[in-house]
């Protein structure tokens, strides 16, 4: 018997623009910029949980640690809460730890990228057969908007993979008030979060040798012409990753390796030689700058857990 998984689309509001307008929008800006989460069709899925097993990215082997050794105590911090939120489920692989230490009644994973979300709910529902396992597609780099059968209710939301690093630190709080606005007072939060470290470690993690993060940063090129009408050579592309201290984040950009005009959706952009397409930021944090994120964002902090060489933290939070 094939698992159920209830599956629940967020009609984007009228207010936010199309992917296609924000597309066009940051490649007129100056410098180009696209939001990283165009990086992700099913390619851009797959390549992603690649990187997580390169031997250089360490956030996920090191989060998935943390979880491992403490499952136990946060399951013990979070209380016996029915409902578990997961946010940017992809793979779904780090929520099993949870899952098994809290034993919630119900789940909902949300994703932007669709049919990814419901094949990793999938196997989810079939793994759990004791949980209730429902999927929302959603960008929640937009305004969320719960499923209404978690609509009200105290529930525990998991943010994992330090994806809160993608959004600037304004953006970041943002995002906290209004997923704070959607969970009742005394909801939780347990996010991942990737701290600030020695460069090397930063910069090997995004340039790691077997060159996955190269092809991920690249995919997103191939997903302009498959789904927005591109006319791009790849070739004339590069992946560039590199660790701006001053703002305490990675960048990743895609170089143009000569001068060229490429067209996106019947527009033409040109690129000068050595001009970039800034495709991500992922921002690093101290434990204590992200404290005072979180409580800007309304959220109390109440518990914290790292590994032993402080590359990674997560913290259990509670919507104040
Ligand atoms: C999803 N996100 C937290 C990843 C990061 O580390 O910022 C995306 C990523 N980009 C390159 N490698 C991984």
């Amino acid at each position: 018997m094939e698992a159920t998984v209830l599956v629940h689309d967020q009609q984007p509001s009228s207010a936010t623009l199309s992917l296609q307008e924000e597309l066009l929008e940051g490649l007129k800006a100056t410098p180009k910029i696209v939001s990283p989460k165009f990086f992700y069709n099913w390619k851009g899925s797959e390549l992603f949980s690649r990187i997580c097993e390169q031997p250089e990215y360490y956030p996920t082997r090191t989060e998935e640690a943390i979880l491992h050794s403490f499952a136990d105590d946060i399951a013990r911090h979070i209380g016996d809460e029915g409902i578990l939120i997961e946010l940017g489920s992809g793979a779904s692989r780090k929520v099993r730890l949870l899952l098994e230490a809290m034993r919630p009644v119900s789940y909902l994973g949300i994703d932007i990228s669709r049919d990814f979300l419901i094949e990793s709910t999938r196997r989810l529902a079939a793994d759990y057969p004791w949980l209730e396992v429902h999927a929302a597609c959603a960008d929640f780099s937009q305004r969320l908007e719960m499923p209404r059968h978690v609509q009200g209710k105290r529930a525990v939301a998991f943010f994992p993979g330090s994806s809160i690093g993608n959004f600037s630190p304004l953006a970041a709080e943002r995002f906290l008030r209004d997923l704070g606005s959607l969970l009742p007072t005394g909801s939780g939060l347990l996010i991942g979060v990737d701290l600030i470290k020695d460069e090397a470690i930063l910069n090997a993690a995004y340039n790691d040798a077997k060159g996955v993060t190269a092809a991920f940063n690249l995919n997103l090129l191939d997903r302009l012409r498959d789904e927005f009408d591109a006319d791009i050579a790849l070739r004339n592309f590069s992946h560039r990753a590199f660790y701006n201290a001053e703002e305490s984040r990675i960048e990743m950009h895609l170089v143009s390796s000569v001068a060229q005009d490429v067209t996106v959706a019947g527009e033409k952009f040109h690129f000068d030689e050595g001009e970039t397409l800034h495709t991500e930021n992922s921002y690093k944090y101290s434990i204590e700058g992200f404290q005072a994120l979180a409580i800007r964002g309304g959220f109390q902090p109440r518990a914290l857990w790292t590994d032993p060489q402080a590359l990674f933290s997560i913290h259990y939070l509670e919507r104040a």
